[in-house]
């Protein structure tokens, strides 16, 4: 295993939404939301498109990298579903950024970047690559039923992006499925097909919040258990958890079991609400930006998401 991550960016749409204004068409409120997931705001594309957040994203973190974009030798996407079904989300970050190299997308939901990680990290093993693009881009607002007080309020659009490269920071990673799609899944349609007996509609996002709430808490704590196992240190000894942004009662739920302090456990979902895949890499920047990760520190990035998709991943900073 050897990868480091060297630059980090974030493309966030222009408009934020607060739960005030979500009130004036739904019948929920700012005390509901807060005091149920911790989320103030929420940024919504007006005009902008996945391929316009991701390039913004992308050329970021090539910035901090100091790379040209022609010297990026893979381009990985997280989205459920970027701009088109096909092409792929990142063959038009392709065109964007005027790339010749490789570029796919992953699906795996909430946790796709602990998937882009694990599928970079392999490149990287076996010499395919030496610098990789990783793209996490989600536009929740277009799989959303927007009467729908239940899942509405909890999903923001944006990306976020990392360049990785041969290093030593990622210690761990392990991805799983435990299988059940009923939980948390939106349908695809079958369009205008004249054969199918009973048609489906292209559909929103359909949840079972409780279920994936206790999913989340018991599959963080399980991965976090099998991580300390396998490096052999203990809760202790990670300086900080950089845990999918899905709803704060769900960190401070791990947080509280794990008796450790609140300060390890940063949060942006005030701001960003729930932003899929791209909610741990731009927790990562935004800590970057802050100064608040130094050279050394042990992270613990733990993702969950539709499937039920999760991952978990160690790396000592670089
Ligand atoms: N505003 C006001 N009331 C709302 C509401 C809203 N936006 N959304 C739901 N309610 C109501 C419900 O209709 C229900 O009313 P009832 O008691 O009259 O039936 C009541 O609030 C309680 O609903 P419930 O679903 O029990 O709330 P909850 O405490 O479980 O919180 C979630 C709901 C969705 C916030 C919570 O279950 C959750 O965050 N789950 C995890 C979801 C998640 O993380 N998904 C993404 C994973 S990647």
């Amino acid at each position: 295993m050897s990868l480091k991550i060297v630059g980090t960016g974030k493309g966030i749409p222009a408009r934020s939404v607060t739960n005030q204004e979500l009130s004036d068409f739904l019948d929920t409120s700012d005390e509901w939301i807060v005091s149920r997931t911790g989320i103030k705001s929420r940024n919504i594309c007006s005009h902008e498109t996945l391929s316009d957040l991701s390039a913004a994203a992308a050329r970021q973190a090539l910035e901090k990298s100091h790379l040209l974009a022609n010297e990026i030798d893979l381009i990985i996407c997280s989205t459920i579903e970027g701009d088109f079904r096909t092409p792929s989300l990142a063959c038009c970050l392709s065109h964007d950024l005027g790339t010749m190299c490789p570029a796919f997308d992953v699906n795996a939901g909430c946790t796709g970047f602990i998937y882009a990680l694990e599928v970079a990290s392999s490149f990287l093993a076996a010499k395919k690559a030496n610098n990789i693009l990783i793209v996490c881009a989600e536009m929740m607002s277009t799989h959303m039923d927007w009467t729908d007080r239940n899942t509405c309020v909890l999903f923001g659009d944006g990306a976020a992006a990392c360049v990785v490269t041969n290093g030593n920071a990622l210690k761990y990673l392990d991805l799983s499925v435990t299988a059940n799609p009923a939980v948390l899944n939106i349908p695809s349609g079958t369009g205008n097909n004249p054969f199918v007996s009973k048609p489906r509609e292209n559909g929103f996002v359909n949840m079972r919040g409780q279920d994936v709430f206790k999913f989340a808490v018991g599959a963080v704590e399980t991965g976090l258990k099998q991580a300390l196992h396998a490096l052999n240190v203990s809760t202790e000894q990670i300086d900080l958890f950089l845990l999918h942004q899905a709803n704060k009662r769900i960190v401070d739920s791990i947080r509280t079991k794990l008796q450790q302090p609140e300060e390890k456990f940063p949060i942006n979902i005030e701001r960003y609400g729930n932003l899929s895949s791209a909610s741990i890499p731009l927790l990562l920047f935004e800590l970057l930006e802050e100064n608040k990760i130094k050279s050394g520190d042990t992270l613990f990035m733990s993702a969950f998401g539709a499937g039920l998709t999760t991952g978990n991943c160690v790396m000592v900073w670089e």
